[in-house]
């Protein structure tokens, strides 16, 4: 039974950490629930990039802005007379901390919160974020002793959580605030689009099989590190309040059908199309490893355990609010896909060139930046990626780029072409296709296949009207080992003659690390010396009846036979582009956006 149900109308909610992960779908749940709300915060750029990211999201009015200062007697000067519920978000969520700092940032932090809250004459719910290891404390204070054994135990973040928790219960007991805990689990995405934006802990984790670089499963078959959506998380905290037979209660709302951490990372490596590691590794070897060898924080290995949690009282409040918990396999999937195409926190900021997603065109595992289903559809060349063209993107507008089957971070391979291209043209929505170099013969392939849904093709150094590649090029096995090594500099060097251009050659370094991408790359930059290959697509691009139009750079020529052939078509124009090689998108990407706005 719900013992009292409170309208969001009449309620008034601070929240400290508003800016953080937790804090921000806070806000926006609460918001959804009609309950004002008013943001505690340390700084005004924190605040600036809260409301940018809460616009983004749907969330109407910003919320109040109040300066909170910790180091001050009274946290805030003024504005929350009638403030009815506090949530404390805020912490210092990291690990390798140094006991002080994490003691500061979160038991002194909580101490002055509850001491806040206990001047508030409206107050009819603190809620605290604690944590799934270290909630439920005995409220009774630690000897000096407790405190030093538990920090070098535990390390100063779960340590500092541990302290936080107790302190919490006992100063809210001392002042008569009424209060509840949640105590979540590793955090993940939103269970509808997986977005999250931390990537310590298990994301971590992901983050090495991605790359490969995962040599083993740490623990064993029982090892369970639980997880929560950040939105379910949310909206549990919001029906805190309007609960009275939450007050004085802790819950763990995590989500018990999390598969064990052996099958969570095959789910997410069968996602992937990445193998997931056979070899297991005791946790207890784990800790005896040298940390160069493990990669992993040691204050992260006590997540590592075979620990079940009292999650009882968390789906029986749930229940009784009618909220449902989000399928675990499917959050899982698309939190994973959020951080890989995000390239856990490494991806540039797209500058108005859309967002970064996972497609499956033809069941194809597909990269893509920019507008989803736009009509312009950039197929790059060898061998940089979809993200070297996030300028011309952004130029274009209404545009977006893929990486090719097998390339970047696309799976797949040169098989499953047609059927990718055939999917992307009827069923995307992708009637100009702009394609450059390796990815020009794939858009003169569709626009063969599919002239009826192809309108405009735009080729960018096709490199089938121009020079053959050097014979060494043509030895798939050496092309694969130097691409598999490659740094962003020689990269830089090699496509533009400048090492100028490296940090946005960095992506394609690294997609060239993965897997087979090295392989797949070497093997097609082989097969543009194909005599065939190059007379299929030159018959193709005499077929197409639609208009064409052909960029170069000034210092990547046609050969004589490619102008003469293009001379010879109506249909075409060729553009060249002073200064440009072989990539002008890289070198001269307004020049390259300009052009491709001419038809
Ligand atoms: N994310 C998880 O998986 C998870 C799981 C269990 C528990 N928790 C707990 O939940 C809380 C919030 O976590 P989160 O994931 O939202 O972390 P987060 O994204 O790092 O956000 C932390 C928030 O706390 C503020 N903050 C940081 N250091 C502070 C300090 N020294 N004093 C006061 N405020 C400070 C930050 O404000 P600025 O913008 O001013 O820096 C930010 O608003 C933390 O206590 C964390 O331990 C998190």
């Amino acid at each position: 039974m719900i013992s009292s149900r409170r309208d969001g109308a009449d309620r008034h909610a601070l929240v400290f950490g508003a800016t953080g992960f937790i804090g921000r779908h806070l806000v926006l749940a609460l918001g959804r629930a009609g309950v004002r709300v008013s943001t505690a915060n340390r700084s005004p750029e924190s605040y600036r990039r809260l409301v940018r990211w809460l616009d983004e999201h749907g969330h109407g009015e910003p919320p109040a802005d109040l300066r909170a200062d910790f180091t001050g007697a009274s946290l805030i000067a003024d504005g929350c007379e009638d403030v009815t519920e506090v949530h404390n978000c805020a912490g210092a969520y990291r690990f390798g901390m140094p006991a002080d700092e994490a003691r500061r940032a979160n038991v002194d932090g909580v101490r002055a919160i509850v001491a806040f809250a206990a001047r508030l004459p409206r107050l009819r719910r603190l809620v605290h974020v604690s944590g799934y290891r270290v909630g439920g404390q005995d409220p009774s204070p630690w000897s000096e002793e407790r405190r030093r054994a538990t920090y070098r135990a535990l390390g100063a973040y779960e340590a500092s959580k541990a302290e936080a928790d107790a302190v919490f219960q006992a100063e809210a007991a001392r002042l008569g605030v009424p209060w509840s805990i949640v105590n979540p689990p590793s955090v993940i995405g939103d269970a509808a689009t997986g977005e999250s934006d931390q990537y310590l802990g298990l994301a971590s984790t992901l983050r090495d099989l991605w790359t490969g670089s995962l040599a083993a499963v740490p623990g064993n078959a029982r090892t369970f590190v639980p997880v929560v959506a950040a939105d379910y998380l949310a909206r549990f905290m919001t029906l805190l309040p309007e609960d009275e037979a939450a007050e004085g209660t802790a819950y763990w709302p995590l989500d018990d059908a999390t598969p064990a951490l052996p099958d969570l990372l095959a789910l997410v490596a069968e996602h992937y199309r990445v193998k997931a590691p056979r070899a297991r590794i005791p946790v207890a070897l784990v800790r005896r490893l040298p940390q160069r060898l493990t990669k992993a924080d040691p204050e992260t290995l006590s997540f590592l355990s075979e620990d079940r949690y009292p999650t009882a009282s968390a789906s029986a409040f749930a229940a009784r609010h009618g909220l449902a918990m989000p399928d675990a396999a499917t959050t899982i999937r698309r939190w994973a896909d959020h951080l890989a195409a995000h390239r856990f926190g490494k991806a540039e900021p797209l500058r108005g060139a859309g967002g970064r997603r996972f497609t499956a065109p033809a069941g194809v595992r597909t990269f893509e930046i920019g507008g989803p289903d736009a009509p312009t559809l950039v197929l790059p060349g060898l061998p940089v990626n979809a993200d070297t063209w996030a300028p011309v993107v952004a130029a274009l507008g209404r545009a977006r780029a893929v990486d090719l089957p097998g390339l970047g971070m696309s799976a797949g391979h040169r098989d499953d072409w047609p059927s990718w291209l055939s999917a992307l043209v009827r069923e995307t929505g992708a009637r100009h296709l702009v394609g450059h170099s390796i990815g020009a013969a794939a858009a003169v392939e569709a626009a063969a296949a599919h002239p009826e849904a192809v309108e405009r093709l735009t080729l960018v150094s096709p490199f089938f009207l121009q020079a053959r590649p050097a014979r060494l090029t043509r030895r798939a096995s050496l092309t694969r080992r130097y691409l598999r090594r490659v740094s962003s500099e020689t990269l830089a060097m090699r496509l533009t003659g400048t090492a100028a251009h490296a940090a946005a050659l960095e992506s394609s370094a690294a997609d060239l690390r993965r897997g087979t991408v090295a392989a797949t790359a070497a093997r097609l930059l082989a097969a543009t010396a194909s005599p065939q290959w190059r007379d299929e697509l030159a018959a193709g691009l005499r077929r197409h009846a639609g208009p064409v139009h052909v960029i170069v750079g000034a210092d990547d020529p046609l050969t004589p036979e490619g102008r003469t052939l293009l001379d010879a078509l109506p249909q075409v124009t060729v553009t060249v582009i002073a200064g440009a090689g072989h990539h002008p998108h890289i070198t001269h990407p307004e020049e390259v956006a300009r052009a491709v706005q001419r038809t």
